[in-house]
């Protein structure tokens, strides 16, 4: 069989899931496959249970109380502190299914939320259920799950607005359908996650009437290093071996990138002292896909294991971007900082900063 690249979470927990659900004794709301106390367990992890955190650094459960309740849960931060993760891991957990998603984009429209029509057999036989093609949003209502919406605040305000009557009422309407068949009640289990990142267009904009429809609960970066640092180590190592990669990348290595990405991130070194904040985002997301770049680079390019300065090669193309303010300010954390480390990692990494100059 092909292997997936990326199989839902559903999926690739299914063992995981199957033996909380056994084991669960606490109260489920109604519609949820599993009840919150084993969701948390299973997302914050749980050592006498075998089953490790998934999410690090955050908690869940303000999660899991909104989604019990009448109201949509919408998730919001920095780019890559593991929204669209979160989000996916509840939907798996409460509903069995993480895959009823919409990707919100300036081009979605209210077809790809709540349904379109087939239009052959629209035309054959008129308005019919059978010609009515259902969207992630009908799907959810209809078989009390959860439905997905990502990126939500990239879409068009007016479409954003379709959701206020199905979050208020708990129905949609299909006014071309005569009778019952024109009016979708949600079943027991269904709501909503919503994502939205702060940099790309915040949820300023967003109707206020829609706001009042749902719970927000920030997502941060993860704040210390120790924690940081050994989950990029696990997730890179997971990618790698998955590209073929056999070698991991070496704590030293590690040690580098991901100090380096917090004190950009968050414009101060470990130690307490100002240095520049980059525009583009640092997140732990970012650091994962750099630390696979690094280990991929030093096989496939060289045959060898990663170094200091396969890190400086791949942090470029993920630190500037569109500004190149932001290449000075990466010369400039050189010099003033990486300069000053001890460690031969370190002195390898600052030995690596002509490559800045491309
Ligand atoms: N607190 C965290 N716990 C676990 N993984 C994290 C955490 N923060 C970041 N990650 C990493 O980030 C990846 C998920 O990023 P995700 O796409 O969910 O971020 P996002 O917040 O949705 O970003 P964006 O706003 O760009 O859509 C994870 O696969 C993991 O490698
Ligand atoms: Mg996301």
């Amino acid at each position: 069989m092909t292997e997936r690249q990326r199989p839902p979470a559903e999926e690739l927990y299914t063992e995981e899931l199957a033996n909380l659900a056994r084991q669960d004794r606490g109260p489920k709301p109604p519609g949820w496959r599993l009840s919150p106390q084993a969701i948390r367990s299973f997302i914050m992890g749980d050592e006498k249970l075998g089953i490790r955190a998934k999410i690090v650094g955050q908690s869940s459960l303000r999660c899991l109380v909104t989604l019990a309740t009448n109201r949509g849960l919408m998730l919001v931060g920095e780019p890559g502190t593991a929204k669209s993760l979160l989000s996916e891991l509840l939907a798996a957990a409460i509903c069995g299914t993480s895959t009823l998603t919409i990707q919100g984009s300036a081009a979605t429209t209210e077809d790809q939320i709540r349904y379109s029509w087939n239009y052959a057999l629209l035309l054959a036989e008129g308005p019919t259920p059978k010609a009515l093609v259902p969207a992630p949003l009908y799907h959810a209502m209809k078989r009390g799950q959860l439905c997905r919406f990502e990126e939500i605040t990239r879409c068009p305000l007016e479409v954003q607005d379709t959701l206020l009557s199905v979050l208020s009422d708990r129905v949609l309407a299909v006014p071309e359908l005569p009778g019952e068949d024109g009016l979708v009640f949600a079943t027991q289990g269904f709501n909503l996650i919503a994502t939205a990142n702060t940099r790309d267009r915040g949820v300023n904009e967003m109707s206020a009437a829609l706001k009042r429809r749902f719970n927000f609960e920030t997502v941060f970066p993860i704040d210390d290093l120790k924690t940081e640092l050994a989950l990029v180590k696990r997730e890179s190592e997971r990618w790698l071996k998955n590209s073929g990669v056999p070698e991991p990348l070496a704590d030293d290595v590690l040690e580098v990138l991901v100090t380096t990405f917090r004190e950009l991130r968050a414009g101060l070194t470990e130690s307490g002292d100002a240095t520049d904040r980059l525009s583009t985002p640092m997140s732990t997301a970012e650091a994962v896909s750099v630390a696979i770049s690094v280990g991929v680079r030093a096989h496939f390019l060289r045959q060898d294991v990663a170094n200091p300065a396969d890190v400086v090669e791949c942090l470029v193309g993920a630190a500037v971007k569109d500004n190149s303010e932001d290449r000075v300010k990466l010369k400039r954390y050189f010099e003033q900082r990486v300069s000053k480390r001890k460690g031969a990692h370190w002195k390898a990494f600052f030995d690596a900063r002509k490559v800045l100059e491309k």
